[in-house]
């Protein structure tokens, strides 16, 4: 399983549920890099997804304790559960919020993290892959600049245990 995530300078996420800047270049790198795979995901994000509706042409995964049925989502009541689910998938991207990426970083190989160089200020943060052990940078995927704002596409990847 993968993780795919947009973060500030100060590895903040989000604020007041929503992504306080978002660029479309990374809008563009998510869909293409998740489309046809699992995406699983958080009640909260979904709240901010257009219509509350499902990511199309993904495997919605839904993580919910409430035991309410989404339409268009497969629920989840545990990390657990939405792991085993992955292990079924050809391709499986965690894609948040700050608590299911927290839960989940432990099953997860590898994160594309979009380094976006702006500090807006957020409520919700994303563990410094930079610092976190067991996880190193593997490649820069992609750079640009957009509304004066630069940003990049950074792989990073679980150290083997060899490499730790
Ligand atoms: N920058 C990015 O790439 C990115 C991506 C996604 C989200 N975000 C941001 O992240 C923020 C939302 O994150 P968040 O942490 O507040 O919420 P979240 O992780 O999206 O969702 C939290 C909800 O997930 C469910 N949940 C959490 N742990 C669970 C568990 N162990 N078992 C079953 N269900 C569980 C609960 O739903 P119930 O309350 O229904 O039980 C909980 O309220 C927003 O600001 C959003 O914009 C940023």
């Amino acid at each position: 399983m993968e993780l795919i995530v947009a973060v500030y300078d100060d590895w903040g996420i989000g604020r007041d549920g929503t992504q306080p800047i978002a660029l479309s270049a990374d809008r563009k790198f998510f869909r293409e890099t998740t489309r046809g795979a699992m995406v699983i995901v958080g009640r909260r994000t979904v709240e901010d997804f257009p219509g509350g509706k499902p990511l199309p042409g993904r495997e919605n995964v839904l993580l919910t304790r409430s035991g309410r049925a989404y339409p268009g989502f497969t629920v989840c009541a545990s990390p657990q559960e939405a792991a085993a689910l992955a292990k079924n998938a050809p391709k499986a991207f965690v894609i948040g919020g700050g608590s299911i990426y927290r839960q989940m970083l432990p099953y997860c190989t590898a994160a594309y993290v979009t380094r976006i160089h702006a500090n807006p200020g957020s409520d919700t943060f994303f563990p410094n892959l930079e610092e976190q052990q067991g996880w190193r940078r593997a490649e820069v995927l992609q750079t640009g600049v957009e509304q004066g704002i630069a940003y990049e596409m950074v792989l990073y990847k679980r150290l083997l245990p060899e490499e730790s």
